[in-house]
């Protein structure tokens, strides 16, 4: 089982090119299954979850080709409407097949996700809106079933979902009649998900806001190329790390306005950020006072980088709080932190954090995709070697990590 072996101390100087969304090119996967065609997805980063997506693309009867950041996926023979149990537990972004064999087939049996490292993450939202689109979904030994034709419909979210913002849309991209949204997700991911299915033909305004009207395809168009947006979440986690370690590093192919909260949050830390396009400069001196945090939805400080945050915080001067308002109790990284040395107390769903002047190197264990990559930025300022374990969790998420960090001067390899 590999490992990442990280010695502490080098400050970071350098330039690292960030890679294309996981969060972004997993629905637009999904989103070629709706129309039979063939599409050319770039700047596609390769990841565990890219290849597990790939797989299941397969098993519904896709043929996909992936070579150098590019796929080509073409679903014209697509005959197995079904996400088996074995895949979706490994990979919950499974669930996204659910919209798009709906509106191509009227029929998909999806396994219901399990939940995840930190606890219950159900679909029932997802469920909701496709019975208002008026589709019957059943639970049958643990898959969910879903038969007819989607219709336009109101559907108003109670709480903004990214994966039921986004099976809404892809289900009313075939629907029969208009959907609205409301209270719609805004991340930038679902933006780039709407974009695609507009490509596809169908109508849709509102991407981006808290209301979102989607017309259906009518003309199909179903051979283009689409470009993946850059991750603004491994460039946050870069940010952080730099900002953490202390050193001056350039972030290439960034989509800047993707990256405002982060931006903000490092200022209040009086941490440079110069942006100049598609390329973000950070500058640190690896001492900074603690600043209190919390998660909320885009275009608020991203839940999926509140683990790497808790990294920079437990080794600020000063007290801090991070408020995580996404998630009930995502905070397993908190006691592997612990092991480091940090002074962190969680209460309600509110982690309290007294910076300390060292960290100590320790074996850690990552729990999920995030939470690994706050050990890693934690292991990057510590005092010796830390071994982290159970590192197929990062690569889920992050394409090339160890080279990445040690192309920019961090002593980091995998073992
Ligand atoms: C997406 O997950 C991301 N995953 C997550 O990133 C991210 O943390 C999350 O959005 C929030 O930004 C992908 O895009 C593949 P949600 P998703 O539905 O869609 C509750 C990563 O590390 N909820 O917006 O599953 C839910 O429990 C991953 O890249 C319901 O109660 O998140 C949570 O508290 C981790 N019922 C909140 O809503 C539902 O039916 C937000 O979840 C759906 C969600």
């Amino acid at each position: 089982m590999d490992k990442l072996i990280v010695k502490g101390g080098s400050k970071l100087f350098g330039e690292v090119s960030v890679s294309g969304a996981k969060n972004a090119v997993l629905p637009i996967m999904t989103a070629t299954l709706i129309v039979p065609g063939t599409y050319k997805i770039k700047n596609v980063p390769f990841l565990r979850d890219t290849q597990t997506m790939i797989k299941l693309l397969e098993i519904i009867g896709a043929k996909v080709e992936s070579s150098n950041n590019v796929l080509t996926i073409d679903t014209t023979k697509c005959n197995n409407p079904h996400a088996p149990y074995e895949l979706v537990k490994t990979m919950r972004a499974s669930f996204y097949v659910l919209g798009p064999l709906l509106a191509r087939f009227h029929h998909s049996k999806v396994s219901l996700p399990g939940g995840c490292a930190w606890g219950p993450r159900p679909v029932d939202f997802h469920i909701k809106a496709l019975r208002q689109m008026k589709v019957e979904v059943t639970l049958d030994k643990g898959d969910i079933i879903a038969d007819g034709c989607p219709f336009g419909a109101k559907i108003e979210f109670k709480k903004k979902s990214v994966g039921a913002t986004g099976n809404v849309l892809m289900a009313a991209s075939k629907a029969k009649g208009k959907t609205v949204i409301i209270n719609a997700s805004m991340e930038p991911e679902i933006v780039s998900l709407g974009y695609f299915l507009i490509k596809l033909g169908a109508k849709i305004e509102g991407l981006g806001t808290e209301r979102i009207t989607i017309d259906p395809i009518k003309n199909e168009n179903n051979n283009f190329e689409f470009d993946v947006i850059p991750d603004r979440i491994e460039a946050g986690t870069f940010m952080i790390a730099v900002a953490a370690t202390g050193g001056e590093v350039k972030l290439n192919n960034v989509e800047s306005a993707h990256l405002d909260s982060i931006v903000q949050h490092l200022g209040e830390l009086k941490i440079s950020t110069k942006i100049n396009d598609d390329e973000i400069l950070i500058s640190s001196s690896g001492n900074y006072k603690s600043i209190d945090m919390e998660t909320l939805e885009y275009p608020g400080f991203p839940t999926d980088l509140q683990a790497q945050w808790m990294a920079l915080m437990i080794k600020a001067k000063g007290s801090s709080v991070i408020t995580e308002n996404i998630y009930h109790d995502r905070f397993t990284h908190i006691s592997e932190l612990l092991r480091m040395g940090a002074d962190i107390k969680l209460k309600n769903n509110v982690a309290h954090i007294t910076g300390v002047n060292e960290l100590f190197a320790a074996p850690v264990m990552c729990t999920d995709i995030r939470a690994s990559a706050g050990l890693v930025i934690a292991a990057l300022c510590a005092n010796g070697e830390t071994e982290i374990s159970r590192i197929y969790h990062i690569d889920r998420g992050y394409e090339n990590i160890e080279n990445k960090f040690s192309d920019i001067g961090a002593m980091i390899k995998r073992v």
